[in-house]
Parts: structure tokens; sequence; C-alpha cells
């Protein structure tokens, strides 16, 4: 496994993340019990140290999952990264990011994780209704009280991150070490403005949707393939992948994927991996076989010229994510 530097953290997090939304029991592609536990027990195997799981991911289940199945290794090695912002169960202040909302949360994510601390807690969305200010000052409480090591943001304009920020630096707060967003090779639309904003700012880059939700693992007329684009899915890979070029990038990721004799998950993984501002991509799976396959994908380089053959045909898409 390789390890690298979480942004300006010093936290010291594998190159791969393993994305645990996929744990719980609401859609048929999620895993629970021992089939979760596989996961978790290969990835540690694997080296793999960084985890990504959020308060509503399952009502709580997927931090209850993870929780359960790390506390059989050693937790000074482990990075365990949360979220708040999208509500577990309906009620008032049991969404965004107020301080009440942010501290009962935290409290119930601990709860389900099992631990004392999260070594990086992120706010999932922006809030209109909450001033950052108050959600940072809850925030830099939580680190003081030793609840939390560090902070994190997820999908949001960069205009509102750059907000966050400066806010942080005037107000002498905690300020986010890490930018959590939705990236991959048929969806750029963050080299616009918020990845350079981050290479600015030494913020840590740990994207979700690394393979497009499964887009990008299979060719794009064989999508039906998988339980995740069932369109009742909220997590389905969306359509709008396959727009502006994108059914081109797919079709280039499987032609090079053939010449490089690697699978197009491992191809999509190695273009990301191909990017400087990417600290460790958030891979989302239920199979030990394509856990595997994505540490694999770490040994795959790929050549300057095949990386701009695969960025090629792109053109700018809908925000995706986040609104
Ligand atoms: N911050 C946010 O707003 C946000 C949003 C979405 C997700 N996330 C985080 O990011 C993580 C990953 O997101 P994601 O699961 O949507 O995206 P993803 O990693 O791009 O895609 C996961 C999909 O790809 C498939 N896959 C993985 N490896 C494969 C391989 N080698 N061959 C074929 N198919 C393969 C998986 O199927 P199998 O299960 O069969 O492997 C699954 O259907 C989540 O678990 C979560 O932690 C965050």
């Amino acid at each position: 496994m390789e390890y690298t530097t979480l942004g300006e953290t010093g936290m010291e997090v594998s190159r791969i993340c393993l994305g645990c939304m996929s744990f719980g029991d609401g859609e048929p592609w999620m895993l629970e019990g021992e089939d979760a536990d596989e996961i978790v027990d290969r990835a540690v195997d694997l080296g793999i140290n960084f985890f990504d799981t959020a308060n509503a991911y399952s009502g709580g289940e997927s931090e209850r999952i993870l929780g359960d199945a790390l506390s059989a290794y050693d937790r000074d090695e482990q990075v365990v990264a949360t979220k708040v912002f999208f509500p577990v169960e309906d009620g008032p202040n049991r969404s965004g990011l107020s301080r009440k909302t942010v501290e009962q949360e935290l409290d119930n994510s601990l709860d389900r994780l099992g631990m004392d601390c999260v070594d990086l807690y992120q706010i999932h969305r922006w809030d209109d209704d909450t001033p950052i200010e108050e959600t940072l000052r809850a925030l830099d409480d939580a680190v003081r009280r030793g609840k939390v090591r560090y902070l994190g943001a997820s999908s949001m304009w960069a205009y509102q991150f750059a907000e966050a920020l400066h806010t942080s630096e005037v107000e002498h707060l905690e300020r986010f070490a890490t930018m959590q967003n939705h990236y991959n090779v048929a969806y750029r639309e963050e080299e616009r403005e918020m990845l350079p904003l981050c290479e600015r700012e030494a913020i840590g880059v740990v994207p979700w949707g690394p393979l497009g939700q499964g887009y990008l693992a299979r060719p794009h007329e064989d999508l039906e393939t998988t339980t995740r684009s069932d369109p009742s899915n909220v997590h389905n890979p969306t359509p709008e992948y396959g727009r502006a070029g994108g059914e081109t990038v797919n079709e280039r990721v499987e032609e090079l994927a053939e010449e490089y004799g690697v699978t197009m998950a491992q191809l999509s993984l190695a273009w990301l991996f191909s990017k400087e501002w990417v600290d460790a991509p958030i891979v989302g799976t239920t199979s030990v076989q394509h856990l595997e396959e994505a540490v694999e994908a770490l040994d795959v380089d790929l050549s300057e010229s095949d990386v701009a053959y695969l960025e090629e045909p792109y053109e700018p898409k809908p925000v995706i994510g986040h609104s």
C-alpha cells in the first residue's frame, strides 16, 4: 500500500480510502453483517487505513457496521472520517449545520462508531440557513474538546469553500483541511475552480464517485448489469456522465484498459492517481475482488499522452452532486 499525508494534517492515509456508503440494509447493493466485515478485514489486510462514512448512510447503520468491524484492529493506525448535514431521521434539528445539530450529531456518530474521537469530521454540504461562522465555532469547539481531530468539507461551490477558509482565518478557528468532492474522468467540473483553490490552500482532496458510481467500470452499453444502475436508486450512475463526450471517454477507458491489460475500473482509478491534487479517491465496493483491483491500480502508470487521450473528448457538464 502507498500512503500519503492528508493535506496539511500530518495524518498518514492509504492512497485508497474505503467508502462505506454501501454498508447497511436500505438498498439491494448494500452489505451488512459478515459480508461487510469481510470487506473491512480485506481492506485492513491490504493496508487500507482510511475509511469514509456519514451519519446519514443507512440511518446510521454504516457507522455502526464500520465501528464494529474496525474494533478488531489497532485504532491508532486508522483514520476514520464521517460527516454531518443530511438527516439520520426526520424532524426539526436533525439536519443542517447549526451548533445544536452539529453537537448532537457528532455525539450520535461517536456512539455508533464506538469511538471517542473522529479523525476527520466533514460537513456533507453547505447549509444556507446557518452562518458559516456558527458552524465553524461549533466544529472548532469539537476539536478543542478532543472529539474531532481534523475538519473537512464536501461538495459545495468554490466560493463557499473560500468563504469558509477565510472565516476560519480571520476568526482564528480550526480550518477545513480536506475537500471531498465529486471527481472522475467522466466528471471534471471541479477542475475549473475547486481543485485550483484546494491546491493553492494545501487542502487534501479525497474524491467521491471515482468510478462514476460504476459508470467507468464497464462499457456504457452494459450499465444495466449493475444493481446500482436501477434508476430507482438514489446513487445510480447518472445518465449525465454519458453526455457531453462522456460516452467517448468511457469507450477510451475501455480501449486503454485493454492495452494496459487491466480492468476499466483500474484504468479509471489510474487516471485519478495521475492527478497531483488527488490524495486518496474514496472507492465504494461490495466486492473483495473489486477492492483488490482498486489496490492493484496503484501500480498502473498512465503515460502523459494516454492521460491526454482520455481527457480530450470531455466537454463541460451541468454540476452533479450539489446545487
Ligand atoms: N460526499 C458525498 O457527497 C458523497 C457522495 C457519494 C459517495 N460518497 C462516498 O464515496 C464513496 C464511493 O462512492 P460511490 O460508491 O458512489 O462511487 P464509486 O466508487 O465511483 O462507485 C462504486 C460502484 O462501482 C462499482 N465498482 C467498484 N469497483 C469495481 C470494479 N473493479 N469493477 C466493477 N465495478 C466496480 C461498485 O460495485 P461493487 O459494489 O460491485 O464493487 C459500485 O457499484 C461512498 O462509499 C461514500 O463513502 C460521498
